[in-house]
């Protein structure tokens, strides 16, 4: 069994040890649970894969607390200091040209030369970094494929017996995976949506910001395989009724919906029905997602029908996480 300790002074400690001991721990972030360990360790990073059973050639986002550390293991020009200065700390992860000298482990970035980094807002993260005063890889703190988790009680369910400490801190504000944007070509392209959308990185840089969510033919990023971020029993998106037996992922109201052979879907038990956000608030709705996901997630339904959610702002990830669900 795991530990799992409330984030607190003396619990950053305990975690820090163990991440100086080249153990492996679930840390809080803005927007989902991480699981993290000394990205300079080998024996470190191998844990993390091995927990998770991510395959080796899928490289790992490296967190770091300042700019100065960020330039320590990686190379910026100006235009990126202005995304990251915009941005960081947040939920934006850059891919950025890897320095010789970084001090990483080669498994971080899969042999690949460029690197991964985000500077997290969520404080608790960020007192774990002091704390080690070294970087942290870490990747969403899930089984690999699944749903990340946003609770600690999700990181307990997934990955519960396979790692020495969660920091439990509540579930993240945001709820979804980081945005990934590709800095080392000419252009920056997203390669993973989240909360922060091409429209605001563009008004930063004041130039073109392409996305390549599917990575038509090679994939750049492995989260971009098409089946991901997946429950146990299929997911049919943009449902105007359910089928007999579906549980419904409501999105503003579910007066209208229908059970076909009858039946109105708002009168459905608690085990089928969970709302996004009756507000139609789609960063509500994504803050929702993960943790409504997996409530469904049972056996006894027969799939998860979710209505329509509109393609804006964070609306974009989520129908991205979403499609990648239901294939
Ligand atoms: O919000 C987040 O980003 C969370 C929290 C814990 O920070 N982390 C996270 O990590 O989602 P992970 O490992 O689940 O997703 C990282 C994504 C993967 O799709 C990976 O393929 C991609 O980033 N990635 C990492 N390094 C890369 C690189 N050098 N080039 C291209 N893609 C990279
Ligand atoms: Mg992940």
């Amino acid at each position: 069994m795991t530990q799992i300790l409330s984030l607190n002074d003396e619990s950053i400690n305990r975690a820090a040890d163990i991440l100086k001991n080249s153990g492996i721990v679930a840390m809080p972030t803005e927007t989902v649970y991480g699981l993290a360990a000394d990205a300079r360790s080998d024996a470190a990073v191998t844990k993390v894969f091995k927990a998770k059973g991510r395959p080796k050639h899928n490289p790992l986002i490296v967190h770091v607390n300042e700019l100065d550390d960020v330039l320590k293991i990686a190379k910026m020009s100006k235009k990126e200091q202005s995304i990251a200065q915009s941005f960081w700390p947040g939920p934006l992860t850059m891919i950025l040209k890897c320095r010789k000298d970084s001090g990483l482990s080669e498994l971080v970035s899969a042999g690949l030369s460029t690197v991964a980094v985000r500077i997290p807002s969520n404080k608790g993260a960020r007192k774990l970094i002091k704390a080690c005063d070294f970087p942290l890889a870490a990747p969403s703190a899930n089984k690999s494929g699944s749903l990340s988790s946003t609770t600690p009680a999700h990181v307990e369910s997934c990955l519960g017996s396979k790692i020495d400490l969660i920091l439990a801190a509540g579930a993240c504000r945001v709820g979804l995976e980081s945005t990934v944007i590709d800095c080392s070509g000419p252009v920056p392209v997203i390669l993973r949506a989240g909360a922060i959308t091409a429209e605001e990185i563009k008004d930063v840089t004041g130039g073109n910001v392409e996305y390549d969510l599917c990575g038509d033919g090679e994939v750049k990023s492995p989260g971009q395989l098409l089946k991901h971020y997946a429950p146990s029993i299929p997911v049919r998106m943009n449902a105007i009724d359910l089928e007999e037996g579906e549980a419904l992922l409501a999105f503003g109201s579910a007066k209208f919906m229908g059970i076909k052979g009858g039946g109105a879907a708002s009168s459905l038990p608690d085990s089928r029905l969970r709302n996004l956000s009756k507000d139609g608030d789609v960063y509500e709705a994504a803050a929702n997602l993960f943790a409504m996901m997996r409530d469904l997630d049972k056996p006894s339904n027969k799939g998860i029908a979710v209505m329509a959610v509109p393609d804006q702002g964070i609306g974009v990830a989520i129908n991205d996480r979403l499609t990648r669900a239901s294939q």
